[in-house]
């Protein structure tokens, strides 16, 4: 393999029984730190996800860990795997702390002083120490997400896979939650998926932004702004004027309706220059993969 740390993606093909065509020929290369997989509702965020955990096969493609080969290998990367899905179930009738003990358990750790310093430490690391003796169905959804994470992080894992971990949790929850993720990417491959621009921008070292199952932007934040330097400009339409169609994006203001456009020159009255953001990128790439779907 030429780049054998970190995760290596390649051709990654899945198509639904009901015919949906979840990911076209994806090519990824992740290193160690956090990575942001940024797209739409739809987009083929979770499947690439879920395919990248092992839990379902693709039907093209190739991807490794390490120089581990993932589909041919799926316990060796399992066991170097932690995921976090989109969705977490919840036990009743079990506490923080007894539910990561059984889990550790599972997970081979047979020695009890050895298993409850790991999972003291995990509840430490994601600040739920003084709630582990408090039953998981009791959590906050922002408590719950954390758990989620002590849990896919049992076993110290090389690859740790999130799933839209910040939807539904407040500002305090989210950035809380994104120190856990930070500092567990100071020595592992962190790939975040999100639908949330500033989740990444905020981050991810790099990101790709996935659209219709494909791959249409990748690199840092900084790197995917400059080709848009100088070519984006910014107009506030008063209520009682309709919006324009061709826009990249809108933003709701107090007085109206805030809207970007793209042009090389001055697209006329009212606009002012506007200078990029990743949200511009990402409506960008959107819109260009729209026309490019639209054209063939
Ligand atoms: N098990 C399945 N069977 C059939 N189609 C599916 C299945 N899972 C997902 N899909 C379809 O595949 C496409 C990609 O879905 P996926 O869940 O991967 O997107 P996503 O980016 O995670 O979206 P979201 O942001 O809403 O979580 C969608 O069109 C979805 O309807
Ligand atoms: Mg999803």
């Amino acid at each position: 393999m030429s780049n054998p740390d970190g995760l290596s993606v390649t051709g990654l093909t899945k198509t639904y029984a009901n015919g949906v065509r979840a990911l076209r020929n994806v090519d990824l290369r992740v290193p160690s730190g956090m990575y942001g997989l940024l797209g739409p509702n739809g987009a083929g965020k979770s499947t690439l996800m879920r395919t990248l955990a092992t839990l379902q096969t693709p039907d093209a493609g190739a991807f490794s860990l390490d120089g581990l080969d993932g589909r041919r290998d799926p316990d060796g990367l399992r066991r170097r795997l932690g995921y976090l899905p989109q969705q977490i179930g919840t036990y009743p009738g079990v506490t923080g702390r007894g539910l990561l003990e059984r889990f550790a358990w599972l997970k081979g750790r047979t020695h009890a002083r050895e298993r409850r310093r790991e999972v003291g430490q995990l509840l430490e690391q994601v600040n739920l120490a003084d709630v582990a003796h408090r039953q998981v169905n009791t959590y906050s959804g922002g408590m719950l997400r954390r758990f989620g994470i002590a849990l896919a992080l049992l076993g110290r894992p090389r690859l740790l896979i999130v799933d839209e971990p910040t939807a539904g949790l407040d500002p305090a929850e989210r950035n809380r939650f994104h120190r856990v993720l930070a500092d567990v990417a100071a020595d592992a491959v962190v790939l975040l998926s999100t639908h949330i621009v500033e989740d990444v921008e905020n981050l991810c070292e790099r990101l790709s932004i996935l659209a219709d199952g494909e791959i249409v932007a990748e690199g840092t934040p900084e790197a995917l702004r400059v080709p848009l330097q100088g070519r984006l400009w910014t107009r506030l339409v008063p209520r009682h004027e309709s919006v324009p169609t061709e826009v990249l994006h809108v933003a709701a203001a107090p007085a109206g309706t805030r809207v970007f456009v793209e042009a090389t020159e001055h697209p006329g009255e009212g606009f002012e220059p506007h200078s990029p953001r990743l949200e511009d990128v990402y409506h960008h790439a959107l819109s260009r993969a729209d026309q490019r779907r639209a054209a063939a």
